[in-house]
């Protein structure tokens, strides 16, 4: 819903505090202003520079305009009709720590009821004092949507040959969804300057740099592909059946993603890279680290922003790493509930999202995350990676020895028990010291080792209850692995 479907609706059932979440003023008091004037509504706006204006007056009305509570009471003295009025202040969170300005709000919007008259905070935070927590409603105004993308593409590529078309334009809206009027008008005449026509690659260069100043997203876009993964068939089969675009059935049935869990090193980051890059779609990192801002109520704020980002960017891939690590403290109690909300917030929000968007979550402990998180029907599935059996083993030794152009034919060190990161240690350690790779390994020391107890319990827990990532079907622990003689990364062929 827009945001003139949204304040029209409220106003008509007479809600008279209404708090727009925006971080486009301009854009939005226009979109108010269009809708007072098609409606016949009265308008006036108040910021604490220009003071108070009322629409279709030029001048500034009142002579204590800068005073925002001289601005408030304005609107009590606005004549009674039967036509709503607004007033619009901007920034005005900045003005509610006062009492004063707080009760002349509270009198205001309750009077509002019987005068029709509507206080509009414009803000980019939603702040509302405890006091009038019952007296606002909350709205949210909307990153632009594709067509209006469109249409400041439009207005900036003015000549034919600015604009491209078809199917490289919708590429260049994919490249600017999630960024803001502002952000994408900078973006296109940034492409303009450039290359005298809209290129997509300048417009995602601009929204990885916006994403970054945001902190809380960035954004991947490598060339890994699955084919730099060895093992994992059955966690890649899956994903890239999920994200095909069915086009003969009769319901879409829209895949929500995958959660998956590991030993450290086996190439659960690798994996969600890659995909990104094998279905198509940018990958989108949450930092769930930094979401929990220093302020209390700033992290709600922050996943609202992020999560708003996101559903604008779809079709995308969403990778939130170690989510144990931002989640674990919900059952706690340290930090007053933040992340208790926090994670509700993304609970519903993985639940109820509309947009196109493949979410991937990894853990190291699954005992550490909430048991709602991993619940059926959340993900599409929960994959359990184990430590790579002695084929895939040998898949990522040809990957990395090749990668690292190493002799093929030298004997490989006894790997039992490696995950990928260490078999591609000791691959680079092997090309940085110029060593054989049988002496390389004698510097790896494999998590299997060092985490015994831990790798295990994981195992035990997985044991059941996940879908193996390798091979179809669920996971039944650890089947051991054939250690076999001291092998070559080149079979030899003539032991087949
Ligand atoms: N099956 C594999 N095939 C090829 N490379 C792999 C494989 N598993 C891991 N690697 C490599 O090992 C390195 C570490 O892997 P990655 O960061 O994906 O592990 P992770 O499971 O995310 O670990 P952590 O739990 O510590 O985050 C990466 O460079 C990755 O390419
Ligand atoms: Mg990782």
């Amino acid at each position: 819903m827009s945001l003139t479907e949204r304040l029209s609706e409220l106003v008509r059932a007479c809600f008279t505090g209404l708090w727009i979440e925006s971080h486009e003023h301009d854009d939005a008091l226009a979109e108010i202003a269009q809708l007072c004037r098609s409606e016949e509504w009265r308008l006036a706006t108040w910021n604490i520079e220009e003071g108070l204006k009322l629409l279709g007056h030029e001048a500034v009305v009142d002579t204590g305009t800068n005073d925002p509570l001289a601005a408030i009471r304005a609107l009590a003295s606005f004549p009674a009709s039967e036509q709503p009025g607004l007033l619009v202040l901007t920034n005005f969170h900045r003005f509610l720590q006062s009492a004063e300005i707080v009760q002349a709000l509270a009198k205001q919007i309750a009077h509002g009821k019987q005068n029709r008259t509507f206080v509009v905070i414009l803000s980019p935070i939603v702040q509302v004092p405890t006091e009038l927590d019952k007296q606002f409603v909350v709205i949210e105004h909307d990153l632009p949507g594709r067509e209006q993308l469109a249409d400041i593409a439009r207005g900036i590529a003015t000549e034919l040959e600015e604009l491209p078309a078809g199917a490289e334009f919708e590429r260049i809206l994919d490249a600017a969804a999630g960024l803001t009027r502002y952000e994408a008008e900078g973006a296109f005449s940034l492409s303009l300057v450039r290359h005298n026509k809209l290129r997509a690659d300048v417009l995602w260069e601009q929204k990885t740099q916006m994403l970054k100043k945001s902190g809380l997203l960035s954004l991947h876009r490598g060339g890994e592909t699955f084919a730099d993964l060895g093992g994992l068939e059955a966690v890649k089969a899956f994903c890239k059946r999920s994200l095909r675009n069915p086009t003969n059935r009769a319901v879409s049935v829209r895949p929500r993603g995958i959660l998956m869990l590991s030993p450290p090193g086996c190439g659960k980051s690798a994996f969600c890279k890659a995909l990104g890059n094998e279905t198509g779609r940018p990958t989108l990192v949450l930092d769930v680290g930094n979401l929990l801002g220093s302020l209390v109520g700033q992290s709600e704020a922050n996943i609202r922003q992020a999560l708003r980002i996101i559903d604008a960017m779809a079709p995308a891939v969403l990778f939130l790493d170690e989510c144990e690590k931002a989640f674990s403290g919900v059952s706690g109690n340290g930090d007053s509930g933040v992340s208790a909300r926090l994670f509700g917030s993304f609970l519903s929000w993985l639940n109820d999202h509309e947009s196109d968007v493949f979410v991937v979550a990894t853990a190291n402990d699954i005992s550490k995350l909430p048991p709602e998180f991993s619940r059926a029907e959340r993900f599409d599935g929960v994959f359990f990676l184990d430590l790579p059996d002695a084929n895939q083993r040998q898949a990522i030794w040809q990957i990395y020895v090749a990668k690292y152009a190493l002799d093929a034919a030298q004997a490989l060190p006894k790997d039992e028990g490696w995950t990928g990161a260490e078999v591609k240690a000791c691959c680079r350690l092997a090309a940085l010291l110029d060593v054989p790779l049988v002496a390389a390994a004698q510097n790896i020391v494999p998590v299997s080792r060092t985490s015994a107890e831990s790798v295990e319990k994981l195992r035990t827990w997985a044991s059941g209850r996940c879908l193996s990532a390798d091979k179809p079907g669920i996971y039944q622990g650890a089947t051991v692995a054939a250690t076999g003689t001291r092998r070559k990364v080149a079979r030899d062929p003539s032991q087949n």
